[in-house]
């Protein structure tokens, strides 16, 4: 919440002097002086702000300052300088009233400052942005550099401004700056020449020659040292607390921002130092023949310096020193120039230079800083002028400065009192008319325009004749001796003829803020301001541009015989100029006091604050600002600021604030005729109710404070026990809270340990009947599956990829079988039985079958090989193959006997009828016969016999003869041997005992060996009745001869020889047969 503080509070003294109980001159000083040693600096004569130099610096312009009054009202915080600023920027942005803040104060006491102070708190509270922001450099920035032209070290301030200054700053609607105007007030130019002791020049020069580099100084042609130049005083050049050297680097810097451009300022410092030496020209008499003194420059150095800096031609400039034209009804007269009149003219020249050159810097700054739009402005000006001067020594200047002041107290006092009025008929009070001196009739004595002093002086100028300062003041003694405010010896007025205090060549004006006696001395002079036209011409012939630009008048195409306006008038006029403008704006005043001489810090002088106090007119000032009543305020924060006085109005009033006042008023018994009810405000009559009020407000206030302690002691207990209360709730609830958390998380786990041992339970039954399901499902679905799967393949089958595989696997296999057969048929071995051929096998897989079908064709064509025979022929055959059972791989002779067929009847037996008889002898069919020859034991050769063979026996018969020498039955035959060669030699046993066998066995040897053995062992094998023959094949076997058994041996014998079988008996127990080898 915003706190709400009003000036009456922590009030140090009275913080306005127009509650001030009761008003004298020495409780105003002293009100004053105790702010003062508190620091409190700013105090307030209603809207009025005094303000006493501190001499140090106060930590009360801050940033947070400047916030904490920006946007409050006037009265709400203690007096200060910003609180003015806020309202008169608030009241131009919000209510569009131009403002202007009159500063005024004497020398020293702070005017500068404050008008900087104003600026620099408008600067803060308005609009940013970087135009607006540009514009507000800018217009600071111009104070810097006006200071150094304007302003220089006096005995009253080390930075005294030699110059008045008004400034117009202008805002757009919104109240953001747009540019600004500059006027400035008659520069105190005689300084430029001349300085009073322990004063300095402007601080320009100063600066110039201690903080430029030596290369400007040398393109000046100037000398760091002071001392080189006439027109600087020594004796305080140097200011301490003041550094000349960064204050030209500042001057330069702030002539950059506001828009000096480089070549300005090169001639902007050629000027000062031209100004520097002319004050070094020196002159010396030169007789002349007429008996006259002729100026003449003494050492032309400087001069030549001066005239190169200017571009002028040093000749023009000497003459101008030497010689004067007087131009009179269009003649020229020339006159000479003494000594005294050049150094005259040098000064004069000197001084229109640089007051000429102070006003072009004026100039050019406005042309910088002129707003760029010309939409409507609002304007807030702010005057820095110098304030009433007293001096000793009271000159032509002083005059023109308290006149200026005379004029700026009539201002204050006509807008004060029409203010004052005017809330008066804007609140409906009755207006009492209030008694105060007016200063008008002096400001009429000054500048009435037949009889006023100026007017007079201005006459005195321009009459013809001799014209002195004395002149003048004995025109004013005939004038203006009945003034009861001019005061003069000489004067009509006999009063005046024994005050001592008032020299003859003066004169004494009582002016509204005191006496003050004025030297008419220079008054003549310094009114006409001259400049000897010889000068003026010379400069504009100068080739320099700013000289020319500074002396149009020296144009000789211009000559203007006409007297160029007195310094008076000029004055005159652009005072009268300033106070119409001031006229139309609202005033806001800043009143400087200096509380010492010394430029000390906590000194308070009271004789010298006294006598600002009185010349100021502060007192005329409390006085009418409290004539009619001397506190107002709204009803609104009255009522707020004293409700508690009263109990109906405490604390809430509900009605209006008006009414609550008056039943406040009414409650607290104030006398009716010392308040008065306005439409917005209460009017109070007498400081001393204001204070009554206040008194009783402190001590309620006391009483509230008590109160207020207890309820908030109780209130703090209560509060206190609350919370404990509540916090002892919180805890408990957060306990229980706690503990049931602790409880329900243990059922929770309990809970969810037993559900889910259910749950897995019921899952688990539940997957195991749904697997069931799914098991049957799938079962189902496989077997639909399968199902219909067989009924689409079986449908679709010959449609499917995979038979056609298959379908195609078999097809070829089938195909290579087909080949295969084919080839096989094509490729058949012959029907030969023997035929060991048979194609080769194509591929591997057939090779069982290839193998099977060749045994069958095998088989196969066997018997069909034995189909074909007829069954003699099979018998043959038979025979055959039991001849091959019998012999082969047994017998060499076998092979031999392979191929010949076995005939059984070689010799024909029937049909031969040689063998007639034996055929008769024989009853059975022949079932061989052949010659054989039968081995005689005693030699071993053989006898050819006919040897016939049937199935009971067998007989030898001669063969020549056909006689039977032997018939055997088979029976008697137990066994057969023959050799393992190739011989036809056999041997035939016959069964011991028998009658057949007394004879012994037969050896015997045949070309058809094989034939007969085989035959005789085919009958011993159908025969029923005995065994089967034996056949013993071996080379030595034992044949029984009658009663010997010899042995008959086989051997091989070389073809060497012979080729045939032989049989030799080697004893009588061996037969050898030698059979030869096979070649
Ligand atoms: N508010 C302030 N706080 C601190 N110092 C101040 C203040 N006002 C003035 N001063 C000091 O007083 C000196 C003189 O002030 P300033 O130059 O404003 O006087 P002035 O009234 O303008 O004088 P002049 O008429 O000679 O120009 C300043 O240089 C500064 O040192
Ligand atoms: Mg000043």
């Amino acid at each position: 919440m915003e706190v709400k503080t009003s000036l009456l509070d922590n009030m140090i003294g009275v913080g306005d002097m127009v509650l001030l109980e009761p008003l004298s001159e020495d409780s105003f000083l002293g009100n004053l002086k105790k702010r003062f040693d508190h620091s409190e600096i700013y105090t307030y004569i209603g809207s009025v702000v005094i303000s006493m130099n501190p001499y140090r610096s106060l930590p009360i312009y801050t940033p947070e300052k400047v916030e904490e009054y920006r946007n409050r009202n006037f009265y709400e915080l203690s007096p200060h300088i910003y609180a003015l600023a806020d309202e008169a920027y608030r009241s131009l942005r919000d209510q569009d009233k131009d403002q202007c803040i009159l500063i005024t104060g004497e020398s020293g006491a702070g005017k500068t400052e404050a008008s900087k102070l104003v600026m620099s708190y408008v600067a803060a509270v308005c609009g940013k942005g970087h135009e607006v922001n540009k514009v507000k450099e800018q217009l600071l920035q111009s104070n810097p550099v006006l200071e150094a032209f304007g302003n220089a070290k006096t005995v009253r301030n080390d930075n005294s401004s030699r110059f008045g200054k008004y400034m117009d700053i202008e805002f757009d609607f919104k109240g953001d700056p747009l540019g600004g105007v500059i006027s400035n007030y008659l520069l105190e130019k005689s300084r430029v020449v001349k300085q009073p002791r322990g004063e300095r020049n402007f601080h320009v020069f100063y600066q110039l020659l201690s903080g430029a580099s030596d290369d400007t100084l040398r393109k000046l042609k100037l000398d760091r040292d002071f001392s080189k130049y006439n027109y600087l005083s020594l004796d305080s050049a140097v200011v301490s607390g003041l550094d000349d050297a960064a204050n030209f680097r500042t001057v330069r810097n702030a002539m950059q921002i506001v828009g000096f451009m480089e070549d300005e300022v090169q001639s902007v410092l050629e000027l000062v130092a031209a100004v520097l030496k002319l004050g070094n020209i020196e002159f010396k008499p030169e007789s002349r023949c007429n008996g006259t003194d002729e100026s003449r420059v003494k050492d032309k150095n400087d001069l030549k310096e001066m005239c190169e800096l200017l571009g002028m031609e040093q000749s023009v400039l000497e003459r101008a020193f030497s010689y004067r034209t007087v131009e009179a009804k269009m003649e020229k007269v020339s006159t000479t120039l003494n000594v005294a009149q050049a150094y005259y003219a040098r000064d004069a020249l000197a001084k229109n230079l640089y007051s000429r050159l102070f006003s072009w810097l004026v100039t050019r700054i406005n042309e910088s800083i002129q707003a760029q739009t010309k939409a409507r402005h609002k304007v807030m000006g702010v005057l820095d002028i110098y304030g009433f001067e007293i001096f000793e020594d009271n000159s032509f200047e002083q005059f023109i400065i308290n006149y200026c002041n005379e004029k700026l107290q009539q201002i204050f006092i006509e807008l004060t009192l029409r203010e004052e009025q005017e809330e008066y008929v804007r609140e409906g009070i009755e207006w009492t008319n209030i008694e105060y001196f007016n200063n008008a009739i002096i400001c009429d004595l000054i500048e009435n325009n037949q009889n006023g002093i100026l007017a007079m002086l201005d006459e005195e100028c321009l009459r013809p004749g001799t014209v002195t300062d004395e002149t003048f003041l004995d025109k004013l003694n005939t004038i203006c001796a009945d003034h009861q405010h001019f005061e003069s010896r000489l004067n009509k007025n006999s009063k005046f003829l024994n005050d001592h205090s008032l020299p003859h060549n003066c004169f004494r004006i009582q002016h509204y803020a005191g006496k003050v006696l004025y030297r008419v001395e220079g008054f003549v002079d310094k009114n006409n301001d001259l400049l000897y036209r010889d000068l003026s011409q010379a400069m504009y012939k100068a080739n320099h541009s700013l000289i020319k630009q500074l002396f149009p008048e020296g144009n000789p195409a211009k000559v203007n015989l006409k007297r160029p306006p007195t310094a008076g008038f000029q004055f005159r006029a652009s005072v009268g100029t300033l106070m119409r403008n001031l006229q139309t704006k609202n005033p806001n005043y800043i009143r400087c006091i200096k509380p010492n001489d010394k430029k000390a810090s906590h000194i308070f002088t009271d004789s010298l604050v006294r006598h600002q106090v009185r010349y100021l007119g502060l007192m005329e000032n409390v006085r009418v600002r409290r004539a009619g009543y001397a506190f107002r305020q709204p009803y609104e924060p009255c009522l707020e600021r004293y409700k508690m006085l009263c109990k109906r109005t405490w604390p809430h009033w509900k009605g209006p604030a008006r009414e609550g006042v008056e039943v406040l008023m009414a409650d607290l018994q104030i006398p009716a005729e010392e308040i008065s009810y306005g439409r917005s405000k209460i009017f109070i009559r007498n400081p001393r109710t204001l204070f009554f009020l206040e008194e009783k407000r402190k001590q309620c206030l006391q009483d509230l404070a008590t109160l207020i302690q207890k309820i908030y002691r109780g209130w703090k207990c209560r509060t206190h026990f609350l919370l404990m209360k509540k916090s002892q709730i919180v805890v408990a609830a957060w306990y229980r809270r706690y503990a049931q958390q602790k409880t329900y998380r243990n059922i929770k786990s309990a809970t969810t340990v037993v559900q889910s041992y259910t749950r897995g339970w019921q899952a688990r039954k539940l997957l195991r009947e749904l697997k069931y399901q799914k098991r049957c499902e799938e079962a189902v679905t496989t077997i639909a599956a399968f199902w219909h799967g067989t009924q689409v393949r079986r449908e679709y089958r010959k449609f499917f990829r995979a038979n056609a595989g298959k379908k195609i696997y078999d097809f070829t296999i089938q195909r290579i079988i087909q080949k295969y057969f084919l080839g096989l048929k094509s490729s058949m071995p012959s029907m030969s039985p023997i035929d060991r051929k048979w194609p080769a096998r194509p591929y591997g897989f057939l090779d069982g079958v290839h193998t099977e079908l060749r045994k069958i064709f095998h088989h196969w064509r066997c018997k069909k090989y034995r189909d074909q025979f007829t069954e003699e022929k099979k018998a043959v055959y038979e025979e055959k193959l039991e001849a091959s059972e019998i012999f082969k791989d047994k017998k060499a002779l076998y092979p031999s006997s392979v191929s010949q067929p076995f005939k059984g009847d070689y010799l024909e037996i029937s049909k031969n009828p040689k063998y007639q008889k034996l055929n008769s002898a024989v009853d059975e069919k022949v079932l061989l016969a052949d010659v054989v020859n039968k081995i005689n034991r005693a030699n071993g050769k053989g006898t050819p016999r006919i040897f016939l063979l049937t199935k009971k026996n067998f007989v030898l018969a001669d063969q020549k003869t056909g006689q039977v020498k032997a018939s055997i039955p088979l029976p008697d035959v137990t066994s057969m041997s023959v050799s393992t060669q190739k011989d036809g030699f056999f041997a035939l046993k016959l069964k011991e005992g028998s009658a057949s066998a007394v004879k012994g066995d037969f050896l015997l040897s045949s070309e058809h060996l094989i034939e007969i053995i085989t035959k005789l062992h085919r009958i011993g094998a159908t025969a029923a009745d005995r065994e089967k023959l034996k056949v013993d094949i071996s080379d030595e076997f034992l044949v029984q001869f009658k009663q010997d058994k010899v042995c008959v041996k086989f051997i091989q014998s070389s073809p060497k020889n012979g080729n045939s079988v032989s049989c030799k008996r080697k004893n009588n127990r061996l037969l050898e047969v030698s059979v030869p080898t096979s070649p």
